[in-house]
């Protein structure tokens, strides 16, 4: 049957897409057929890869007309199995869509096409003198159009938000196979329904991102790293509030003294300093004029004396600066031969320490046997809780013991009006569990607006919702 499907699949792009570039090399089905996720094995029909706006428009009539579902696939670091095509489908790469077309000086815009990769923009924005501040460690492979369709967050979003903030204006071909210009680069625009924002964070369930407007800012000023050693806990929120309150910071993260032997061992890092703590914070503040750098010290003498630090480094230099957030930006990597089952849970900022004690516990009693790695953007409340598969698991089976944990997790979240997915998005590992944060008139109001913007289900069918 999914032989025929593919089969007929195929067919129908080379009989109604002359010109596209299709791809079935198995190679090419396999990596572009999944993300980063290894829960799922990929079986797409095809992979194609479109050069234009009008190429990808006809693709999408053509699907609407045949019946053809599409996934998208951009630098494929997605963490929810947004971009796995597990049943026949035809994925969408915009690995040939990589151009910057406009750089609008007076506006301060950057309109680019999906497939650029996240730190070029940045690398571009630099060169002229400004700033794209959205950032996170998969920035030098994930493209700006699957930033745009899962809203990413990163280690700046403290200080400039998230990818929703920076989106100026959006061209999308949806589930019709119709083009929508959404916002023109506006910044004012109170013309009804703003559908840029729908969009955004769609996981591409509502159509495709085929060219962005993004607004760029004035560049940091020299900025400072610490990494502090914490006592706990509470002891973290209070380094939080003393910090934030003091400076202005451009990032606060954490993580746990396991993802903090993690790091060191998959990377080869030394240990940051003598002493060991449960939990290290890596934060990072902007040194706008002269005396800043003695306040951060100052802030850190009043945190050792009130036992929440125990012991901190402070960078002098850029690479100094670099190496430090090595050991929060190189958890990841680290531990992905581990295959770690992730969970990306927020709540308010104020409810991180109560919440992660609670769930700690809750994980403890849950998981003794396996090992449990917390990091995050604790200055955003966005906690990451990776599990990692003992060696000789079937991955099928972990996957199976940490899905059983999950509705006491996503419970206890939702007790604290928290959010089962923070920046990683829904995709199809949490889509089970989406009503644990979003309530029923939600999903049926969300239902309404996939039938609106894709009626055949054919844009990402299975994800999301
Ligand atoms: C991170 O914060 O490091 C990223 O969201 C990736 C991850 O959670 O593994
Ligand atoms: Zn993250």
């Amino acid at each position: 049957m999914t032989a025929e499907l593919k089969n007929r699949r195929l067919s129908i792009l080379k009989t109604h897409c002359a010109g596209l570039e299709i791809n079935t090399e198995p190679a090419i089905l396999e990596s572009h057929g999944c993300d980063w996720t290894r829960f799922r094995k990929p079986d797409p029909a095809a992979v194609v890869f479109p050069r234009s706006i009008d190429e990808i428009a006809n693709l999408v009539a053509v699907a609407f007309e045949h019946q053809v579902a599409l996934v998208p696939s951009g630098g494929r670091t997605g963490l929810s199995g947004g971009a796995i095509a597990d049943s026949a489908e035809v994925v969408v790469s915009f690995d040939r869509m990589r151009q910057i077309r406009d750089f609008n000086a007076v506006n301060r815009t950057l309109t680019v096409e999906p497939g650029v990769v996240t730190h070029s923009i940045q690398e571009y924005a630099a060169q002229q003198g400004l700033y794209y501040p959205v950032s996170f460690a998969a920035e030098g492979s994930s493209q700006i159009g699957g930033n745009i369709a899962t809203n990413a967050g990163g280690i700046r979003v403290l200080r400039y938000g998230l990818t929703r903030d920076r989106v100026a204006g959006l061209k999308v071909i949806d589930g019709r196979g119709e083009l929508l210009e959404c916002n023109h680069g506006l910044v004012k625009n109170a013309s009804g329904y703003d559908l840029r924002h729908l969009f955004i964070g769609s996981e591409g369930t509502l159509g495709f991102i085929v060219e962005a407007t993004l607004w760029l800012v004035d560049p940091p000023p020299p900025s400072h790293v610490m990494l502090l050693a914490v006592s706990g806990l509470e002891a973290m929120m209070d380094v939080f509030r003393l910090f934030n309150d003091t400076l202005v910071l451009s990032a606060f993260e954490c993580l746990s003294a396991a993802a903090m032997a993690y790091v060191r061992k998959g990377h080869g890092l030394p240990a940051p300093m003598d002493t060991e703590s449960p939990f290290y914070v890596v934060l990072e503040f902007e040194c706008a004029e002269p005396g800043v750098e003695d306040t951060a010290l100052q802030c850190f003498e009043k945190c050792l004396e009130a036992g929440w630090v125990e012991d901190g480094v402070i960078s002098q230099s850029e690479g100094q600066a670099a190496d430090l957030w090595r050991y929060r930006e190189g958890i990841s990597e680290a531990i992905t031969p581990y295959t770690p089952y992730k969970n990306d849970l927020s709540v308010r900022i104020s409810d991180v320490p109560a919440y992660l004690a609670d769930l700690d516990k809750l994980v403890n009693s849950h998981y003794p046997d396996f090992e449990v790695l917390w990091y995050g953007h604790v200055g955003d409340g966005n906690l990451h809780m990776n599990i990692l598969k003992p060696e000789n698991m079937p991955v099928e089976k972990f996957e199976d013991i940490c899905g059983r944990v999950n509705p006491d997790v996503f419970s206890l979240t939702r007790s604290y009006n928290g959010s089962i997915s923070a920046e990683h998005g829904i995709g199809l590992l949490k889509k089970p569990y989406l009503s644990y944060t979003r309530s029923k008139a939600d999903i049926e109001r969300m239902r309404g607006i996939k039938a609106v913007f894709d009626p055949l289900n054919i844009m990402n069918p299975g994800k999301l919702i």
